[in-house]
């Protein structure tokens, strides 16, 4: 197996290997143009090299853009565990990861993302600073990343449903894991109709069984006529034969590359389904954790992640007035935000200057 940089897209790749622990990890860095690149660490059975390869380097792209979006002074990187396939032992396992992390000397940082713990990340911070979210730090990151779903939703709603707020409309929640169970305990309260799902499905029942919501299968989410779907389970979920399932005028959820390829976002569109940018909807984990550490105060940074409410009201306009899908605007005005912006401009973003003034 040979990948070029190129057919990535990322200014870095690297592979580290410890045949005692059985690490096989890869850390990818888009950019550091605007700062280290922040970026959680994922740790999955991938099928092989090339998935696992192919996932870090869409990650880290989508890092550097949902900073960009977000008005923060970091960069773009991501980190994959490839799950060793028998019995291993864990806390060697992230130590040695942390070790990686460590040799990269900061330009990359580390966090928590799907199949990776905060018990992990403690490991992790025994070995490197290069660190954030694990409990010394006390911010867990997925709390926020749901209130900024909540917030996108939101703003989704009232620009494609012409409705205010949640109540008593119905939601199909993809994947309840450290997100999606958070978000459906926000719009369970809110008063939303939900209907649930995981791959675990004992999960999804005890979650429906405390909301009074209901649970389908896992498979069946697709199927389930709603008023939005939100996919906060993993990427890769919308393709020809989901997109063909849905009944739903409006996709906002938290697992990052939603799309499986480019086409599918025409897909969307010829079926004239809405679908919010996923790193943009999920930036709330990252503000937290990049805020959190620099002790910001907790309402501040709540403050903060409810701009992107704002930002996706923004984006769902401007898309709408050049008639251009909401995901190539957010790319777009990423793209410009990395172009433009030097390190020391940011404190002139509108969204950076709340903050850091
Ligand atoms: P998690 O690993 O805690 O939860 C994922 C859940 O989805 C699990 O319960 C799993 O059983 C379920 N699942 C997996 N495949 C499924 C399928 N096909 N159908 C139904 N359920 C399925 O992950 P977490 O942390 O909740 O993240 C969810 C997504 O949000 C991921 O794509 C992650 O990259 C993204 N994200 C998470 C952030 C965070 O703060 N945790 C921040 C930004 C993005």
């Amino acid at each position: 197996m040979f990948v070029t940089l190129e057919q990535t897209d990322v200014a870095e790749l690297h592979q580290f290997r410890d045949p005692v622990t059985g690490l096989r990890a890869l850390i990818a860095l888009h950019s550091t143009r605007l700062g280290p690149a922040l970026g959680g660490c994922r740790c999955l059975p991938y099928p092989d090299e090339a998935s696992a390869i192919a996932d870090v380097c869409r990650l880290a792209r989508g890092m550097s853009y949902k900073a960009a979006l977000a008005g923060l002074p970091l960069g773009g990187g991501k980190a994959v565990i490839i799950e060793p396939p028998t019995d291993y032992d864990r806390a060697a396992l992230y130590r040695s990861f942390g070790e990686a992390v460590h040799r990269l000397g900061g330009r990359y940082i580390t966090a928590v993302d799907a199949g990776t713990e905060i018990q992990d990340l403690d490991q992790v911070a025994h070995v490197t600073p290069h660190v954030r979210g694990c409990s010394a730090d006390g911010i867990d990151p997925s709390p926020y990343t749901a209130l900024g779903v909540f917030a996108a939703l939101n703003a989704a709603i009232q620009h494609r449903l012409q409705r205010h707020g949640v109540r008593g409309l119905h939601l199909a929640i993809q994947g309840l894991g450290h997100v999606g169970s958070q978000l459906a305990l926000m719009l369970g309260r809110a008063g939303a109709k939900l209907t649930l799902a995981d791959l675990n499905t004992l999960r999804a029942r005890q979650l429906a069984d405390r909301l009074h919501a209901d649970w389908v299968p896992a498979d069946h989410i697709y199927d389930v006529p709603c008023d939005v779907f939100l996919p906060c389970a993993l990427g890769s979920i919308l393709n020809a034969d989901t997109i063909s399932r849905l009944h739903s005028p409006l996709i906002v959820g938290a697992a990052n590359n939603q799309l499986a390829t480019p086409s599918d976002a025409r897909r969307l569109l010829e079926r004239d389904i809405l679908y919010t940018p996923d790193y943009l909807n999920n930036a709330g984990g990252l503000i937290a954790l990049a805020l959190g550490h620099q002790q910001v105060p907790v309402d501040q940074i709540r403050r903060k992640v409810l701009t992107i409410g704002r930002t996706l009201t923004r984006i769902l306009h401007d898309a709408q007035r050049l008639q251009v899908a909401p995901a190539t605007m957010a790319d777009r005005l990423a793209e410009q935000h990395l172009h433009d912006a030097r390190p020391e401009t940011l404190q002139s973003y509108p969204e950076a200057r709340h903050v850091y003034a």
